[in-house]
């Protein structure tokens, strides 16, 4: 079967600022390989920035968790080279989910450094509240150290508050509210065909 044909149904083509294309789609179970073998070129603070706790690698439990989620309450995509999952690099990981029977998302996502600061993080951000509205959430939501200034920065352009951890000092709250946000954070623009 042709490399085409072996991708998954919904997908689209995002072109960096350096000229790479990438591919955003769903995360897939083969992912979980690449994501583990790749985890190593995390730099520390980004490992910490994401999972709010140092870590020398990703479990296989985590990364299979991370890889199949449960498509009533989850959501997570990628951007990743444009090859069959399992073969592609990952250098971006977004995911959102509802906790059991909330009205509110948490989400968190990881752009690697190799590909920060071309737009990618804004886009899956983007989806993700694209994805929360459809599902007629309240709240999407995250926590973040409150000295990450990227992401403070990319959610406050998004619309998001920034409210202090209620319990864990150091960490910020950033909450975007669905019902009354305007349209900062909507849709993403569609990149042009090469
Ligand atoms: C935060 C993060 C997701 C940003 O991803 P990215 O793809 O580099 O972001 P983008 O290129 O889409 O930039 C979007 C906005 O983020 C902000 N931003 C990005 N990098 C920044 C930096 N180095 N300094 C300040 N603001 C920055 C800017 O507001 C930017 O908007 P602009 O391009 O109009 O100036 C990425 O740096 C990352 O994954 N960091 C490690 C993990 C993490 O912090 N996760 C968040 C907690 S779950």
């Amino acid at each position: 079967m042709s490399a085409q044909k072996r991708l998954p149904p919904w997908h689209e083509k995002f072109r960096l600022r350096d000229g790479r294309e990438l591919l955003i789609r769903p995360i897939r179970q083969e992912d979980a390989a690449p994501i583990r073998g790749a985890f190593p070129l995390l730099e520390p603070h980004e490992i910490r920035q994401r999972f709010l706790t140092t870590m020398a690698e990703l479990p296989a439990e985590q990364a299979a968790r991370l890889c199949s989620p449960d498509p009533r309450s989850e959501f997570a995509l990628v951007a990743a080279e444009p090859l069959p999952p399992g073969e592609a690099l990952v250098g971006a990981v977004a995911r959102a989910r509802v906790p059991n029977g909330a009205r509110h998302a948490e989400c968190a996502i990881l752009v690697s450094r190799f590909i920060a600061g071309q737009g990618v993080g804004r886009h899956l951000m983007r989806r993700l509240v694209k994805w929360a509205r459809g599902r007629n959430l309240q709240q999407l939501h995250g926590d973040v150290l409150d000295d990450n200034q990227p992401m403070l920065q990319l959610v406050k352009s998004l619309g998001f508050r920034v409210l202090p951890s209620h319990d864990t000092p150091g960490l910020a709250r950033v909450v975007l509210d669905l019902e009354t946000a305007g349209d900062k954070a909507g849709d993403p623009d569609p990149q042009p065909a090469a």
